[in-house]
């Protein structure tokens, strides 16, 4: 989620472009850069940190340039730094490319060029696209030629805007699976990743496909696909305030982020492919040096990690405890150089979390994050790190980090159980395969199923509500804990989490006509079980509304609600079933009129014990 603004016109495009990267700033940056073009040559300004800090420091420079790009970064390959941060330089200083996105086979495009003699002076998957273009020119005919040769040989996901000193009025931008759009002006034009970047100049935008590549000039722009044949475009003229385009159209970023989980998932999985399929080694661990695993989170983070230990003990089929991280500090656990301890924090600052890791290490742990800030303390500190790639989550109420963390999660175990040889490759394939089915699940539920509608239905019938109790089993418990969390925290309603088996217990004295009880009664192992305990719900007059698959007809004869998931496999169903849970608990906030991305009390990243 990093932002890219190119700006080409009348201005100065200094200007332009930093106000641009200041109203994307919600995107997530650690780092900023901006490349001109001045008298033939380009231009470099780079800073980590802040952008406000950047643009002072601009300020202070009398340059004056009427092209350029910029960029704000939020790190995805390598550290934020002043050498990772773009626009980045082919060998000649010609060329400036800034991108969005992953580039997954940087490594063997890096090693090709390396042996060409391209220098490499950041530790970006980028920096392979500059020197690539410069590589392709020496055999094309013309810039847009290697511009063409060069995305059509990038595998992954990429917003790219390129410029250089051989046409100094032209912007070059391609699209795969990173967004990328076009602003048309009045003697001028704009490409950006978003449009709150342009929009106090011009209204008027071309979204590129996937697929698609742009030559913007300022009198407009022509546009191609990969294999260079025109594409007719249209121009749309956007309705939105700055507020409002800034959370997409959504009215907040909790909304906007429930909505992101299908792309979400698949960068996860993309952007931690490489190592998976062992074409480059997990660094930091060797499968057969432990023998337990120990994870410590707080909040949702820790409710990934409840899950986490289905998937180590049922692939890896190795010993697995789950602590929240301010037990785990101060409870004196058993700990030695054979026990793996996964830290999973979305921040990677959660003070508790830390201390957790420093206690681990310091009794000889080896140290795994699972981890969404790149850069952040977290990461630093483990041995070895697995980067969720969710993009920055804005809203308090966590959504995208954690089911991003649970496929994270899926992974490593499959690759553990792969590397044990607790799961021959073929298993391991298998179960990849039905992870790889996930965001198209999730985007069925929520856009084509329409299913959101469903949950926004039974949100407003129960919004006054005082108390609700989540029910679910096995894999699905954890989910039940997490749609509690979700509903308190942003709707301040009671809420509780209960493993059903265990509701006659006590819990069940809770129930009356008046309680809402979501049940997670997806198909699995024990969907006869979770059954009968709805069962025991109706029997005392509880509401039932029950998560089922379709074709569920012994749950839905007791439901007196149904939310329809995507039937998935058994293990994965806790990324498809938190979805409506998410959001229930947003759709019932909005309409007590709360500030859902904002609630009471509660900070994003918990810092201080
Ligand atoms: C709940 C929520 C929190 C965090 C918790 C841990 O919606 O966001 O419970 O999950 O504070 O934060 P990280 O994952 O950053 O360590």
């Amino acid at each position: 989620m990093c932002g890219i603004v190119g700006y080409v016109g009348r201005d100065n495009a200094k200007n332009v472009i930093i106000n641009g990267l200041k109203r994307l700033e919600y995107r997530g940056y650690d780092s900023a850069g901006l490349a001109l073009i001045v008298n033939d040559e380009i231009k470099v300004f780079k800073r980590v940190g802040k952008i406000r800090e950047f643009e002072i420091e601009l300020n202070r420079l009398n340059i004056y340039s009427n092209i350029g790009i910029g960029h704000t970064r939020w790190a995805t390959h390598g550290r934020p730094t002043l050498e990772n941060a773009h626009p980045h330089l082919s060998c000649d200083g010609k060329i400036a490319v800034v991108h969005n996105g992953i580039v997954e086979n940087y490594a063997p495009l890096k090693e090709e060029l390396l042996s060409k003699g391209h220098t490499f002076t950041s530790q970006t998957d980028t920096e392979v696209i500059v020197h690539l273009i410069e590589e392709e020119l020496k055999t094309s005919k013309g810039f847009f030629e290697a511009f063409l040769k060069t995305v059509n040989r990038l595998k992954g996901s990429f917003a790219i805007c390129a410029i250089t000193t051989a046409e100094p009025d032209k912007l070059f931008c391609a699209r795969k699976d990173s967004p990328l759009v076009v602003g048309l002006g009045d003697d001028e034009s704009f490409v950006a990743s978003d449009v709150p970047a342009f929009l106090p100049y011009t209204n008027r935008a071309v979204f590129l496909e996937d697929g698609e590549v742009a030559v913007v000039d300022r009198k407009g722009a022509l546009f191609y696909d990969f294999s260079r044949a025109p594409v007719k475009k249209e121009v749309m003229k956007i309705p939105w305030s700055l507020a409002q385009a800034e959370k997409g159209g959504y009215k907040h970023f909790m909304i906007k982020e429930i909505y992101e989980q299908p792309r979400a998932v698949a960068d996860t999985i993309s952007g931690n492919t490489a190592w998976f399929k062992g074409e480059i080694p997990l660094e930091g661990i060797e499968p057969s040096s432990f023998d337990r695993v120990q994870i410590v989170a707080c909040g949702t983070s820790y409710h990934a990690g409840l899950i986490a230990k289905f998937f180590l003990e049922n692939f890896a089929k190795i010993p697995a405890e789950v602590d929240y991280a301010s037990e785990y500090r101060y409870r004196n656990p058993v700990v030695n150089d054979r026990t793996l301890v996964i830290a999973i924090t979305q921040s990677g600052e959660t003070a508790d979390t830390l201390a957790a890791m420093r206690l681990a290490k310091s009794k000889g742990a080896k140290l795994l994050a699972v981890c969404n800030v790149i850069g952040s303390t977290a990461t630093r500190e483990a041995d070895c790190v697995i980067y969720t790639y969710a993009g920055p989550e804005i809203s308090v109420a966590s959504t995208k980090a954690f089911t991003t963390q649970l496929t994270a999660l899926y992974l490593f175990s499959l690759w553990l159980a792969r590397e044990r040889g607790a799961l021959g490759t073929e298993e391991v394939e298998e179960l990849y395969s039905h992870l790889l089915e996930i965001p198209s699940k999730i985007e069925a539920f929520l856009n084509r199923e329409r299913q959101d509608e469903t949950v926004k239905r039974i949100a407003l019938e129960f919004y006054k509500s005082s108390d609700a109790l989540y029910l679910g089993r096995h894999v699905n418990y954890p989910i039940a804990l997490e749609g509690a969390l979700k509903l308190k925290e942003i709707s301040y309603i009671h809420a509780e989490g209960y493993p059903a088996g265990e509701m006659k217990h006590g819990p069940i004295a809770l129930i009356d006509e008046k309680m809402p009880v979501i049940v997670v009664a997806t198909k699995g192992s024990i969907y006869e079980k979770i059954v009968s305990n709805m069962e025991e719900v109706k029997a005392r007059k509880g509401k039932v509304i029950a998560l089922l698959n379709p074709g569920s007809p012994e749950a839905e004869k007791i439901a007196d609600y149904k939310i329809e998931v995507p039937q998935v496999e058994e293990f994965l169903s806790p990324i498809v079933s938190v979805i409506p849970l998410q959001l229930f608990a947003y759709y019932i906030a909005d309409f007590l009129g709360y500030d859902v991305d904002q609630p009471r009390n509660l900070a994003k990243s918990v810092t201080v014990e």
